[in-house]
């Protein structure tokens, strides 16, 4: 059973691009324990990846105003809107892994000599016991023979290999908490499974808390404890994973959940989304999922706060919970 309190807690960030009317991400909060897995799930477009960002202190330096949020980590508090995240967290105590391995790979590094500087980098050791950690790292993610490949370059690799070196690199400091930015996007369906099952099994086996951001709800259903369901920069439901997929509370969700197989018990089309999320100029006021929900009426332009619909369990909608909308909807 994971550890219950948060390894890692995110409490109302708000930040602003420069020049946008808007906040891209507002008033998010999220935590993860130890031992679980937290999907961030959203369409393309809600936040996801500047989240994170800002949670790493990765944001382009002046192009993003933060104007709130306060992260916890392993008992440390930052003040986003002024502290710095310190670098050694980076990379070290916290590893991220990203969408494409080829952007953070370097081309022309061997893959053992940049796993160990890595190594090297963060726990001060010598260069052979960093040749040793890599070697133990590469074995760790299952490639083969990885003798001869501590000296090959990336592009020797193919992208499901890649991405093994991305997970060995992330995972040689023994981070405690691990952040995956759309791991297996750009991976094929069976490449994508396996590498899953390597998160998923490294993860038990460290006891790492791991926040895993997709688009994907077969990701979800796949991998996760917890789930945080974004829109528009906005976290519109957040509960346990069974308690997402099988009782949904926000019209995006169960939007969502339309184009995927239920867990179990029959399958029910509640309802698709029609149209797009909407670019930061045309974002509405009040809650940002009113343009395109089958529910929305006049108290819509004003946001919803987020509310208690069950256990961990929580919505913003000013419907919530739905049952009796569904009853009249039919
Ligand atoms: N460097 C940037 N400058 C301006 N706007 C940005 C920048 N990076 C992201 N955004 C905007 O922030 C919003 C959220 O983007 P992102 O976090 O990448 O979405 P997701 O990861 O969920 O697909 C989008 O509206 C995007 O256009
Ligand atoms: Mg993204």
């Amino acid at each position: 059973m994971p550890d219950q309190s948060p390894l890692l807690s995110l409490s109302k960030l708000s930040l602003r691009f420069k020049g946008q009317p808007v906040c891209a991400v507002e008033d998010v909060s999220l935590s993860v324990a130890a031992g679980e897995i937290l999907c961030v799930v959203g369409e393309s477009g809600c936040g996801k990846s500047v989240t994170a960002m800002a949670l790493m202190g990765l944001l382009p330096p002046g192009a993003a105003e933060i104007h709130g949020g306060v992260m916890t980590f392993d008992g440390q508090a930052f003040d986003l809107t002024k502290d710095r995240v310190p670098s050694d967290l980076r990379g070290g105590r916290i590893a991220m892994i990203f969408q494409e391995p080829m952007t953070s790979l370097n081309p022309v590094f061997r893959v053992g000599e940049q796993i160990a500087e890595s190594v090297q980098r963060h726990s001060g050791c010598s260069r052979g016991d960093a040749r040793l950690r890599s070697l133990e790292m590469l074995r760790c993610v299952g490639l083969p023979s990885p003798e001869r490949l501590l000296d090959q370059y990336p592009h020797q690799f193919s992208g499901g290999q890649r991405q093994r070196v991305m997970i060995a690199m992330a995972l040689a400091n023994d981070p405690r908490l691990l952040i995956a930015d759309e791991p297996t996007t750009a991976l094929d369906v069976t490449i994508q499974a396996q590498i899953l099952n390597l998160i998923r099994d490294l993860q038990r086996d460290t006891g790492m808390g791991t926040i895993m951001i997709t688009h994907d709800l077969g990701v979800v259903a796949d991998v996760a404890d917890t789930v945080a369901v974004m829109y528009g920069g906005h976290i519109v439901e957040s509960g346990p994973m069974t308690e997402i997929f099988e009782n949904p509370q926000h019209p995006y969700t169960i939007g969502l959940m339309a184009s995927v197989p239920r867990l179990s018990g029959p399958r029910q089309r509640l309802t698709t989304i029609n149209g797009t999320v909407p670019s930061i100029r045309q974002m509405p006021s009040g809650c940002r999922f009113r343009t395109r929900c089958a529910f929305a009426a006049e108290t819509c332009s004003t946001r919803p706060a987020q509310a208690e619909v069950g256990p961990d369990h929580s919505v913003a909608c000013h419907f919530a919970p739905l049952e009796q909308m569904l009853k009249v909807a039919g």
